[in-house]
């Protein structure tokens, strides 16, 4: 609806005008109709989400493998065994406090886990010990070489990591059985690190240890590297670990042909039921192929003058903080979508393979270019989908003020950002500083961004910045041999699984690797209903699921060597 002049009636228009304003228009809907009309019927995306066949293997002494594997990694004495092995490694609390980020050098009584860890693998996994190189790495980190006969291929890397997150005594009486027992009942193993990430560290043993016991030579190298830190960033452990490839492995850049670490998990999905079609349930998996970056970002209110409360200024420290809290919170980040990032073919993937989508949703995705300001707004209101396209913004902590009476000179406020794959560490922090420096401006505070911007004369005190963060990973090609073989591996060993690019929006030791390697993917072979035990009370994984990724990771070895 027109608003209607103020002044009443309208202004006369030339009847050219007219016909201008209503013919061209008319000629632009047209033209857009079509380019765009939806011929709805012919929307089709299978060719998105091209499957790749399933790993046969066909390489030296395949028959035998392949017994080995439907035999040997399907019964249940193997199954018990494992289970075993798994739930010791679970009852050795390695735990990653928040003050041992980048601890130097690392205090060795929170570390005595972590040797007691090395002891318990080298007990567990003996031909692992005896037939690979192992090299400890900054004292509690773990790489395994396994050279293979063929030294002009590059090898593939396989990892995990050996730290887990503590327990919040609050909850210790939540948990059913207690966290660090590892104890083995209704077919699951419980306690810290079964989900995040122990199984896949077990998982890659037990897949090698049962290689080795039929004497399998690789042909391509593998290298099994465990960090040590990965839950406050992987400072200490995944930093040392690449720089010890590198430097003493002596690999190259991008020398590595594949580096597979935790990340995304196999996803059961409800498909709807469609005219005759049957409900079903199909198993995707999401391969991580880049993950958003992270800033922590601390802003500081300092003022030069404190005093008593009884001669108090218009703002405190604490007020002018609150302006930079609200402001931070009413310019939320935009969200954008490129071309590359992974989200599209995800969906592209669900919308092919699944019935969750209609024609019309379809249509709309094939098309994103010209819809993309309303595949923007749809994702705005999924919190998921959202995060795969905006940076996010949480204040997490704030502190400021000892007395009562007294003005605070000193407060403070974190927030924590993972950033969206459009943008970077530093358009992340622009976007902030244009917030905060009038702010600072206003109140007659000195603006410093970086530690040494120096002070001015004749402000009352400062607004500073400062941040820990790192950019968005690079985008893994899908298109590329790597990728394809990793995906036929997957359908191999959970035939009717539908294989799928993701972006992870959390963050893994990865964040280390990128020079080593083009293909970094972020998958373990885990069922989950969603990620309700990681981080959490009763955190467990069924031995199905263990069994499942050592069997994975085995054929993976054989794959990659054909
Ligand atoms: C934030 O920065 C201030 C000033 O440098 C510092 O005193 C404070 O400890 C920092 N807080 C956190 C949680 O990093
Ligand atoms: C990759 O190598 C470059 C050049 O040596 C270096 O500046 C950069 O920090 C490295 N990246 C990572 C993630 O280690
Ligand atoms: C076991 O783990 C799964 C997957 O994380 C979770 O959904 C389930 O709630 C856990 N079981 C219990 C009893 O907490
Ligand atoms: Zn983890």
């Amino acid at each position: 609806m027109e608003k209607q002049s103020l002044l009443g009636g309208r202004k006369k228009t030339s009847k050219r005008w007219t016909f201008l304003g209503i013919f061209v228009p008319l000629l632009l809907i047209g033209t857009l109709l079509l380019t765009y009309w939806p011929d709805l019927n012919k929307v089709s995306l299978d060719d998105e989400c091209v499957q790749e066949p399933s790993y046969v293997p066909t390489g030296e002494r395949a028959a035998e493998l392949n017994q080995r594997y439907e035999e040997y990694l399907t019964s249940s004495g193997f199954a018990d065994s494992a289970a075993k092995r798994f739930s010791g490694a679970i009852k050795i609390p390695t735990v990653s406090y928040d003050e041992m980020t980048a601890q130097v050098p690392q205090d060795p009584v929170s570390h005595k886990p972590f040797l007691e860890f090395h002891k318990y693998l080298e007990k567990s996994y003996p031909l692992v010990h005896q037939r690979l190189e192992k090299h400890v790495v900054n004292e509690y980190s773990l790489v395994f070489y396994w050279k293979g006969s063929d030294i002009s291929l590059k090898p593939t890397m396989l990892m995990a990591h050996i730290d887990v997150v503590p327990v919040d005594p609050a909850t210790a009486n939540e948990w059913k059985y207690p966290p660090f027992s590892g104890e083995i009942a209704d077919g699951k193993v419980w306690g810290r690190g079964t989900a995040d990430t122990k199984m896949s560290l077990i998982g890659i043993l037990e897949s090698v240890e049962a290689l080795l016991e039929v004497n399998y030579e690789p042909k391509r190298s593998v290298i099994v590297a465990f960090g040590h830190d990965e839950e406050i960033t992987g400072f200490n452990g995944a930093q040392n670990i690449v720089k010890f490839i590198e430097n003493n492995l002596a690999i190259p850049h991008h020398g590595v042909e594949m580096i597979l670490d935790e990340g995304m998990t196999l996803a059961i999905v409800e498909d709807p039921k469609i005219g005759v079609m049957k409900q079903r349930e199909i198993t995707f998996a999401n391969i991580g192929i880049a993950e958003k970056g992270y800033v922590n970002v601390n802003i500081s209110v300092s003022m030069d003058i404190g005093g008593h409360a009884s001669i108090a200024p218009q703002h405190t420290g604490i007020g002018i903080l609150s302006q930079v809290i609200v402001a931070l919170e009413n310019n939320p980040f935009a969200p954008d979508l490129e071309e590359s990032n992974p989200i599209l073919k995800s969906l592209n993937c669900q919308a092919a393979h699944t019935n969750k989508f209609s024609k019309r949703e379809k249509y709309i995705l094939k098309h994103w270019k010209a819809f993309k300001h309303v595949l923007l707004k749809v994702f705005s209101a999924n919190p998921a989908l959202n995060a795969a396209v905006t940076t996010s913004q949480a204040i997490d902590v704030i502190q400021g003020g000892v007395k009562v009476n007294a003005l605070p000179q000193f407060s403070f406020e974190v927030a924590n950002h993972r950033i969206a794959l459009h943008e970077t560490v530093d358009t992340t922090l622009d976007h902030i500083y244009s917030l905060v420096r009038p702010i600072a401006k206003k109140n007659n505070l000195d603006f410093l961004p970086t530690p040494d911007t120096p002070r001015t004369k004749g402000t009352k005190g400062a607004i500073s910045v400062n941040h820990l963060g790192f950019n968005p990973s690079p985008i893994s090609p899908t298109d590329a041999s790597p990728y394809k073989v990793l995906s036929s591996v997957i359908r191999r060993v959970f035939p009717d699984s539908i294989v799928a690019p993701s972006l992870m929006t959390a963050n893994t030791d990865t964040r280390w690797v990128w020079n080593l390697s083009e293909s970094i993917f972020r998958f373990v072979p885990d069922i989950s209903t969603g990620d309700e035990g990681i981080h959490t009370v009763n955190e467990n994984n069924s031995i199905e699921n263990l069994v499942g990724i050592a069997r994975f990771y085995h054929e993976l070895i054989r794959a990659f060597d054909e």
